[in-house]
């Protein structure tokens, strides 16, 4: 992948943002169904990422997804603050934050979006998410073996602690939206049944070969976007988040002979079918060529009912981030994270 292309000044070409579909919210605000990720993962730098966000803005994405723990949002923020100055308005931008484990606890959750907007050089955000349903810690770049001592698994009663702040956060102002990430149908049965705001988004790991068709009917079927992250199957995600068992979606033979067929490389084919499928994919790219061709894929010619039909069938049912580092019992296998026997694992 050629890094050649690195700063918004080389940029001469961009997409207009109200050809960008929208995904109308239980709310009825409005999100762009493709966001910018900002994980820069562990080998793109915080500086590096928020070049890429700034060069996105001016190519036309308005929506940026980010989080705290990916540990880049004060640099980001400036990067909005130059947005923002260059004449994008606040209310043009669709940004989203998130809680990380380690601020769970009741007293944690207002000061974390504070922290949040406060590096971001915001007053609101368009979405804040709980990232993971376990207030369970590991370290910034940890090996796939680490574990901490305190792990717990999902308990309802204290989860429905936390997203009663993540409600007050939406009373305060200080938020539009509250969402989910990473949860399953048996938790967001409980959240939905106790909830006084509902989540506006769950984000999930979804891309061609691993199309959670169940969740997905399911969290469409309660009103909640779907908001896909690894869109692309992650090429470059951390070594934690590999196993020799692990496929690689844009050398899928289907997605290949699509891919050839338009013209595009692979992952704009990931791109433009989870737009067409419904998810909002959230791709990251420190390359402005190819955030580029990502954006340009979702307003381009759509992809033929044949092509959503051989993307379909090439679900490989394989999960690339499966969480390890959460689980809280020694010689525990990932699935546990995931209720895969349709009940919470405790
Ligand atoms: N909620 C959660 O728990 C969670 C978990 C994981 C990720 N996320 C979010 O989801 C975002 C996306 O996930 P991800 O970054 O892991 O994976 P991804 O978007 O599937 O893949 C990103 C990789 O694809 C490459 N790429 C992007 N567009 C390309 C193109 N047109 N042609 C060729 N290569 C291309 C990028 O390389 P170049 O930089 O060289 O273009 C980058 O290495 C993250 O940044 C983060 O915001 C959320």
């Amino acid at each position: 992948m050629s890094n050649r292309v690195n700063s918004v000044s080389e940029i001469r070409e961009s997409v207009d943002p109200k050809l960008v579909p929208q995904r109308v919210l239980a709310t009825g605000a409005q999100m762009p169904a493709i966001g910018l990720g900002t994980f820069g993962s562990d080998h793109v730098g915080a500086e590096q990422v928020a070049q890429a966000v700034k060069a996105a803005a001016a190519m036309g994405y308005r929506h940026f997804d980010c989080a705290s723990v990916y540990r880049n949002e004060d640099r980001v923020g400036e990067s909005f603050r130059q947005i923002m100055a260059g004449g994008i308005a606040r209310r043009e931008l669709w940004i989203a934050s998130k809680l990380w484990n380690n601020k769970h606890a009741e007293s944690d959750v207002i000061p974390s979006c504070r922290q949040s907007l406060d590096d971001l050089g915001l007053d609101y955000l368009d979405m804040y998410l709980v990232h993971w349903p376990f207030p369970n810690f590991h370290p910034p770049g940890c090996d796939v073996s680490s574990r901490s001592p305190n792990a717990r698994p999902y308990i309802h009663g204290e989860f429905m602690k936390t997203w009663r702040q993540m409600e007050k956060l939406v009373d305060l102002g200080l938020t539009r939206h509250i969402g989910t990430s990473n949860m399953t149908i048996p938790k967001l049965e409980l959240l939905l049944r106790d909830a006084r705001i509902r989540p506006a988004v769950n984000e999930m790991e979804l891309h061609p070969h691993f199309q959670q068709p169940e969740l997905f009917d399911y969290v469409r079927r309660h009103g909640i976007e779907p908001v896909g992250y690894c869109p692309i199957g992650s090429p470059g995600r951390p070594e934690r988040d590999r196993t020799p068992e692990d496929t690689v979606d844009t050398e899928d033979p289907a997605i290949v002979r699509i891919a050839q067929r338009l013209g595009l490389h692979p992952a704009v084919v990931c791109v433009k079918w989870a737009v067409q499928r419904g998810q909002t994919p959230i791709p990251f790219s420190a390359n402005p060529r190819n955030a580029l061709a990502n954006l340009r894929g979702v307003v381009g010619e759509p992809l033929t009912a044949e092509d959503m039909r051989d993307i379909a069938a090439i679900d490989r049912h394989c999960r690339l981030i499966k969480g390890q580092v959460f689980l809280w019992k020694p010689d525990q296998s990932w699935e546990a994270l995931w209720d895969q026997n349709g009940a919470i694992e405790t």
